[in-house]
């Protein structure tokens, strides 16, 4: 019998039990012992839950427990998921985890305590859900020097998105349809400002350039200021509005990264991916583009993810997974003003600052526009050549195109 702990009693949680037991006889057979899940560290009452049994309140229980193979983190947040996800590790216990606010600030220094315990930290559900990425693409491409990462990363702001746009259902009405799928993090500004994207896009940096890509230089916008019009302008120009997180290295040998509500062409491949999607474009320099594309958030997509993890952990005890994220080393991270991109623009400054900063543009039409409103395509450009052009000018919006 192999016995795991669970750190918290959440949407996720929860898909584990239920993963666990429908397809326990099959787990068994794969692991060569049947898993259970011994415990469950709760901190309130969940009056007459079946697995009431299983409830403990003291985390320095299931740590001193020595049946406890493996620790399950999926409380969120960053304290007490650091202290406890330490004190596994230094405990000689692998820790799976679907944390990712807690692995892109401090992912770096738990790896090297796993490291010197010799046990595994795995989190493959911190990105994209149930889409096999991580794994992927530290060892599936790791005869390439990836160039790009760019994606879908957030499932709640994907919905939204999608809802608003192609059903016309309002931001609030569709993010409580978000929360009660089970989609959004327990506080869903950080899906709406991006800040769980942001999250998400430093973690595959980590592993795709091998440093530590910290959030805090990483700009992360989200999706409260798309409005109707600039959905409208997209459509026009055969694109959608979806909110990407990119990091990309630069050719100056530095990397950088960012989040942010894009319109991407319908000929690309990640316009079409809707709903709590997710959709994860890699660029290795030997296999050109690789798409990866799965449930983003939900319970048992999420789940599916943290129990491949266990058992990968419980069947290769005694291999430790390589994740080449150091703390240092090349390529540095540098500000994402240094992307080069088309851009849209929408602005009422009038046509005399627009010719004086962009010379002729081409002006996109929209029949609902009010009178003196202009909206154009840049030439590609870094954003802070943008910023230099625009000076002064009010905008009422801007984005980046991906063709
Ligand atoms: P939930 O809010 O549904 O569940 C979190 C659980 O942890 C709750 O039961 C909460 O208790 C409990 N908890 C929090 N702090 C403590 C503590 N100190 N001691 C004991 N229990 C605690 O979150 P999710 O299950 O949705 O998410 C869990 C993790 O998985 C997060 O890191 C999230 O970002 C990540 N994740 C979530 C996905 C999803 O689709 N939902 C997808 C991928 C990753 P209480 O009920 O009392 O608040
Ligand atoms: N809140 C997250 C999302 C959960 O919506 O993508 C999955 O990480």
């Amino acid at each position: 019998m192999s016995k795991i702990a669970l750190l918290g009693y959440g949407v996720v949680a929860r898909g584990v039990l239920e993963v666990l037991a429908e397809n326990g006889a099959l787990l068994a057979r794969r692991l060569g012992a049947p898993l259970e899940v011994k415990s469950i560290l709760v901190r309130r009452d969940f009056p007459g839950d079946p697995n009431a049994g299983k409830f403990v309140r003291d985390f320095a229980g299931i740590c001193a427990d020595p049946e406890i193979e493996a620790v399950v983190e999926v409380m969120g947040g960053e304290e007490p998921a650091y202290t406890y996800t330490a004190a596994a590790l230094r405990a000689g216990k692998h820790v799976v985890t679907a944390n990712k606010q807690l692995l892109a600030h401090r992912g770096q220094e738990l790896l090297d305590i796993a490291g010197e315990t010799g046990v595994n930290y795995l989190f493959e559900a911190s990105v994209g859900g149930g889409i096999p990425i991580l794994r992927p693409l530290r060892e599936c491409l790791s005869a390439n020097r990836v160039d790009e990462v760019c994606g879908i990363l957030n499932g709640t702001t994907n919905y939204i998105l999608t809802e608003m746009i192609q059903c016309g259902t309002d931001f609030s009405e569709a993010l409580s349809q978000a929360q009660a799928l089970g989609y959004a993090e327990a506080d869903p500004t950080a899906d709406v400002e991006g800040l769980d994207a942001q999250r998400k896009i430093c973690i595959l940096a980590d592993l795709a350039f091998g440093r530590n890509m910290p959030p805090e230089a990483v700009s992360a916008q989200g999706i409260r200021a798309v409005s109707r019009e600039d959905v409208e302008y997209a459509q026009r120009l055969g694109c959608v509005v979806k909110l990407l997180g990119r990091a990309l290295r630069l050719p100056d040998g530095t990397a950088a990264a960012y989040v942010a509500p894009h319109f991407i062409s319908k000929t690309n491949l990640l316009s079409h991916v809707d709903g709590v999607m997710n959709g994860i474009v890699v660029r290795g320099n030997a296999v050109g583009e690789c798409l990866f594309y799965g449930p983003g958030a939900g319970g048992r997509a999420t789940a599916s993810a943290v129990v491949s993890d266990v058992v990968d952990a419980l069947l290769h005890a005694s291999r430790r997974k390589d994740w080449g994220w150091a703390a240092s080393g090349a390529p540095e991270p540098q500000s994402a003003a240094a992307v080069v991109s088309r851009w849209f623009l929408r602005t009422d400054a009038g046509l005399a600052p627009i010719g004086a900063a962009f010379g002729n543009v081409q002006f996109l039409s929209h029949s609902g526009a009010p009178a003196g409103e202009y909206a154009f395509l840049t030439p590609p450009m870094t954003e802070t050549a943008l910023l230099a052009r625009v000076g002064d000018m009010p905008l009422l919006s801007r984005y980046r195109v991906l063709d």
